[in-house]
C-alpha cells in the first residue's frame, strides 16, 4: 500500500510552498546541522523524518561533508514532497577526487511514520532530525517512542516542535481592520485543534515536548531555539512565500474568520489588485522554533 498522511493535508499541492520555506530557513538549520551533527561518531548515519522541502537534508549533507562523510536518510509519506528533498540534498552532495561516490549518501524512504518502524529505515541511526512532523501523527507519544527506538546507544533525537507562530505582515495592512495577523492566527491554531481532533485514532499528548522525550526513557533532555529572520523590505522569495502562507492561512481559517477579514484577503491575494500583497515593500518573515534534543543512554 502506498504510504500516506493522517492529517487531511493535500501535501502534493503545498510542495512549492515547503521548498520555498526550505530556502528561506537555511541560514538557520545550517548552524543546527553542525551543531547537532559535532558529537557523533565518524561516517554516521543520520535520519530526517517528515522531510518536507529538504533544507535541513542540505545542511545535513554540508554538515556530514565537512566532517568526513555519512549517510542521510530521507523519510517523508508523500512521494513528490520525498523527491523534492532527495533532488536538493543530491545536488548538494560532493564527490571525492572526481569519484562516482559522494562522500555524503542520500538514501530516500517512502514511508508513513504512523505505520512503520523508523528502526527499519536505518540499522541504527545516529541522529533523528523529526521537525514539524510529530504533530501530524495520531499518537505522538508512541511516535517519539519509535523515533527512539531507531537510536543506536548514544544517538541523538533531535524534535523540532513549539517555538513562535510566524509574523510577515504589518499590523495595519491598510484594509478592514487592523490586527489581521493576530486574527489569522486564532484561526489557524484552532483549525490546528481540529485537525488533530479529526484524526483517525488520534490520541491526546498532554504533556510538553521534553517530557515526552524522557518518559521514553531518553536522557539529557534539553532544548534551544533559533530564529529565522527575513527583515523588510524583503526580497522576492519571502514576498512568495509570503502570498503562499497568506493563501494557506485564508484556506484553513475560512470557516473561522470575519467576512469583512475574507474579503481582504480576497483582496490582498489578487495579483490584478493594488492591495496584492506580493508586491508589498513591508512584509517580512520572523519566526522562533524550539529543537528539543534527548540522547538514547
Ligand atoms: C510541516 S512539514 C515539515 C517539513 C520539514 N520537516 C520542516 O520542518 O520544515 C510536515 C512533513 O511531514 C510529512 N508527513 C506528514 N505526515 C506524515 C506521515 N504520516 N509519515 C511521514 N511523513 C509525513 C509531510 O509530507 C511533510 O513533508
Amino acid at each position: 500500500m502506498a504510504a500516506h498522511t493522517h492529517d487531511g493535508i493535500d501535501w502534493t499541492s503545498r510542495v512549492a510552498s515547503l521548498r520555498r520555506a526550505a530556502e528561506l530557513d537555511a541560514d538557520a538549520v545550517r548552524v543546527i546541522a553542525r551543531r547537532l551533527t559535532r558529537t557523533l561518531p565518524d561516517r554516521p548515519t543520520v535520519v530526517d523524518v517528515g522531510c518536507g522541502g529538504g533544507g535541513m537534508a542540505v545542511a545535513l549533507v554540508e554538515a556530514l561533508t565537512a566532517r568526513g562523510g555519512g549517510t542521510v536518510v530521507l523519510v517523508d509519506a508523500v512521494p513528490e514532497v520525498l523527491d523534492a528533498a532527495v533532488t536538493a540534498a543530491r545536488a548538494a552532495a560532493t564527490y571525492e577526487n572526481d569519484t562516482p561516490t559522494p562522500t555524503v549518501r542520500v538514501r530516500p524512504v517512502l514511508a508513513d511514520l504512523a505505520a512503520e518502524q523508523p528502526a527499519t529505515f536505518a540499522d541504527p541511526a545516529h541522529l533523528v532530525w523529526a521537525s514539524r512532523v510529530v504533530h501530524h501523527l495520531p499518537d505522538q507519544r508512541r511516535a517519539v517512542a519509535d523515533l527512539a527506538e531507531a537510536l543506536a546507544p548514544g544517538g541523538l533525537l533531535a524534535l523540532g516542535e513549539g517555538g513562535l507562530e510566524s509574523r510577515f505582515l504589518p499590523w495595519d495592512v491598510g484594509l478592514g481592520e487592523p490586527g489581521l495577523q493576530d486574527r489569522l492566527a486564532h484561526a489557524r491554531a484552532e483549525w490546528f485543534v481540529r485537525m488533530r481532533e479529526s484524526m483517525p485514532d488520534a490520541v491526546r499528548l498532554p504533556t510538553g515536548w521534553n517530557t515526552a522525550l524522557t518518559d521514553v526513557g531518553l536522557v539529557d533532555v534539553t532544548a534551544f531555539s533559533y530564529l529565522v529572520d527575513h527583515p523588510a523590505p524583503a526580497g522576492p522569495a519571502v514576498r512568495e512565500w509570503v502570498v503562499q502562507q497568506v493563501r494557506w492561512m485564508a484556506e484553513v481559517g475560512a470557516d473561522r474568520l470575519h467576512a469583512a477579514d475574507r474579503h481582504t484577503l480576497t483582496r490582498l491575494l489578487d495579483p490584478d489588485d493594488p492591495a496584492y500583497v506580493g508586491r508589498r515593500d513591508d512584509v517580512f518573515l520572523l519566526s522562533a522554533g524550539t529543537v528539543h534534543v534527548g540522547r538514547k543512554p
